[in-house]
């Protein structure tokens, strides 16, 4: 407990299932954490879900409407994080995913390409752009990007989120670089198959997904042990952990 004592983080997509477990262990882990959500109802309810799990941890959640693919939108979620809690220590781009639209590049439509292009990889860039000035004010600390295992490995049948996420797992280095001056640590989860509800439902539809079960040596993930790895990257645990591409996937990649 305490771990994120003191420190104030954004959560992009902090409704979802691995935002909202992330948003939890934060707040229990004594961090003020602003849920940043395109879903009303999602968003509340994580923010809830967070503050009733900060107990007397000094935690705290509040939920701001959020789009991450919105400059304006950003913009606002960044100054009001800060009008509320004074400073930014983490930045969580979180919000994205695959759908089953995705496929290979010669069927997967333009519409998905961008879509996911536009979500995960601009999504980003965009909470980067103004969320990292906060951190600098704030004297440094950490971002932690969505990555994914498909950045790592070569799966067959989602060319689309494949192509976001190598993007978002390659920007995370270099910005790793541009801003250790800064004293900010730039770090991506790279998860295999984690049940939240969206993965459940596209386990359910896709005899592929099921059939890769067997290389997740451990099983398929939960969102709570993302939020575990992003406990520790936004904690001063990970302080010299800086431009890693950190994989939480029952050991898929290796196997
Ligand atoms: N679940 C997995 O198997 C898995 C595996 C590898 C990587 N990931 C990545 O982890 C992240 C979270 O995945 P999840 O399974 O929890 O997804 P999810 O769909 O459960 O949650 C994503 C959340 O993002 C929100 N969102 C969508 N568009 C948004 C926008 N424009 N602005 C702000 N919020 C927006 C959604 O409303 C939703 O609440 C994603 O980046 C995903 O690609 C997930």
């Amino acid at each position: 407990m305490g771990r994120l004592k003191e420190k104030v983080a954004i959560i992009t997509g902090g409704g979802g299932g691995i935002g909202r477990a992330t948003a939890i262990r934060f707040a229990e882990e004594g961090a003020r954490v602003i849920v940043a959500e395109i879903n009303t109802d999602l968003g509340e309810e994580s923010a809830q879900l967070a503050r009733d799990a900060a107990g007397n941890s000094g935690g705290d959640a509040v939920f701001i409407e959020t789009d991450v693919t919105s400059h304006e939108s950003v913009k606002n979620a960044v100054s009001e994080a800060l009008e509320r809690y004074g400073k930014l220590d983490i930045l969580h781009n979180n919000a994205g995913g695959s759908t089953m639209q995705d496929g290979p590049v010669t069927e997967a439509p333009d519409d998905e390409f961008w879509r996911v292009i536009k979500l995960d990889l601009f999504g980003t860039f965009v909470c980067s752009k103004h969320g990292i000035p906060a951190i600098i004010k704030s004297g440094g600390g950490s971002v932690i990007n969505m990555s994914s295992n498909v950045a790592l490995m070569a799966l067959p049948g989602r060319d689309c989120y494949t192509a976001a996420k190598g993007g978002v797992a390659s920007m995370t280095r270099s910005m790793a670089v541009e801003y250790a001056p800064n004293k900010i640590r730039v770090n991506a989860i790279a998860p295999s198959v984690t049940l939240s509800d969206r993965v459940k439902k596209l386990v359910d539809e896709s005899p592929e997904i099921k059939k890769i079960s067997e290389q997740h040596l451990l099983g398929f993930g939960m969102p709570i042990h993302i939020a575990d790895m992003a406990v520790y990257l936004g904690s001063d645990e990970s302080v010299i952990t800086t431009g890693q591409i950190m994989s939480v996937d029952s050991g898929v990649t290796i196997y």
